[in-house]
């Protein structure tokens, strides 16, 4: 018998406009990308990110991939990047001929060791690509300052970090482009959906053209340029808006759920729990990540085997890019090892961390890590 009480490992919170902004949209027909709400979501995130610029596309892959051709990044251009991240960071690169580079994890932050990049640094570098993991950001200065030393663009992924700040600067405002995700797991869901955000008008342009296929003003059908369908629907855009208006409670809740595992789980000696600060920032809690210590047999996999037959549902880490298949056959990566974020993937884990989630189901959680991991 499947369980009724599953405590799922997100659900998101849409008991705000979302229905009355959706029932606009159908009252006045208004569904697709050519709405009023699109344009008030792009103005209101990219604002609140102090930002001129944003660009709302159909997810945020996409908008990492719109975001590698504006920035003109092409074959044999090597792009520096975190191993422990998901695909959509690689996905362009790769298609569009240019050479990732790969550097490993800080095993406290989880985020890129940024004291890695410079040495990766060659002649054909064009970018740097950062992901901020999970809750807590990358530690930008540095990275900003070997771009800028060395004439590198930067490229922000700001997926997970919506109303998260480093040294009390919004994360999405660092990047020539950042990106974020709309996906329901996020703070800000849209069902599915993303943006890139901007000061520079030329790569607005370019973004919002290869969102568009590429069509040009005066000769609509006549191409010079290739570019996607990306575009976000007004349906989408609405609940985007009605999401947006709550986005500090939503940050305040994550906050509080991070104290509350933080509190319930701390002395459970085989867990690594999530960092709460570093001196740029406090933790978000996006997901509240677990890695199992290496003096216990247990590994990620286990674990969350065992926790789902108690009724919790949970995710594993990312799968570093230099062992994902689909690169390796391609023959990238070869002899390559990146011990942090392998160790990451082996042995992490998130727990459920949804907006809808209760103090009663948190409490549920904690109690089936704890007789799992304790
Ligand atoms: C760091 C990061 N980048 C990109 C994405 C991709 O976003 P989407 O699922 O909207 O394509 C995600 C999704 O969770 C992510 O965590």
């Amino acid at each position: 018998m499947p369980r009724t009480d599953f405590i799922a490992v997100n659900e998101p919170l849409l008991d705000g406009n979302e229905k009355k902004y959706l029932a606009q949209c159908i009252d006045t027909g208004w569904i697709s990308s050519e709405g009023p709400f699109v344009q008030q979501f792009e103005q209101t995130l990219a604002a609140r990110v102090n930002r001129k610029w944003g660009i709302a596309v159909c997810n945020g892959t996409a908008a990492l991939d719109a975001a590698i051709e504006a920035l003109g990044i092409g074959p044999g251009d090597e792009v520096i990047m975190p191993a422990f991240t998901i695909i959509s960071c690689i996905g362009q690169l790769i298609r569009c001929g240019a050479r990732p580079v790969l550097v490993d994890s800080d095993a406290r932050t989880w985020n890129m060791d940024v004291s890695q990049i410079e040495a990766k640094i060659t002649r054909r570098t064009k970018a740097i690509m950062v992901a901020h993991m999970y809750g807590l950001p990358v530690d930008l200065d540095p990275v900003l300052e070997i771009a800028r030393r060395h004439g590198l663009r930067v490229l922000e992924d700001a997926a997970e970090m919506h109303g998260q700040t480093y040294k009390g600067r919004p994360c999405g405002s660092f990047g020539d482009l950042s990106t974020f995700s709309f996906y329901p797991n996020k703070l800000v869901t849209t069902g599915e959906g993303g943006m890139i955000v901007t000061n520079d008008d030329q790569l607005a342009a370019a973004c919002s053209s290869l969102r568009n296929l590429c069509f040009q003003p005066d000769r609509r059908f006549v191409h010079e340029r290739l570019g996607w369908n990306l575009r976000m629907t007004n349906l989408q855009a609405a609940v985007g808006v009605a999401q947006l208006e709550r986005l500090d409670e939503f940050a305040a809740r994550k906050r509080a759920m991070g104290k509350y595992y933080t509190e319930r789980l701390s002395n459970i000696d085989a867990l690594q729990l999530p960092l709460p600060k570093t001196d740029y920032a406090d933790n978000i809690y996006w997901v509240y990540g677990l890695v199992l210590a290496d003096q216990v047999e247990l590994d990620a996999a286990t674990a969350m085997r065992k926790l789902a037959s108690l009724g919790v549902g949970c995710r594993p880490f990312f799968y570093p890019m230099h062992q994902q298949p689909v690169l390796q056959n391609r023959g990238l990566f070869e002899g390559e090892s990146y011990p942090v974020a392998e160790r990451l993937y082996r042995k992490g884990f998130y727990i459920p961390s949804g907006l809808a989630l209760t103090e009663p189901q948190m409490a549920r959680v904690a109690e089936a890590v704890g007789e799992v991991c304790g």
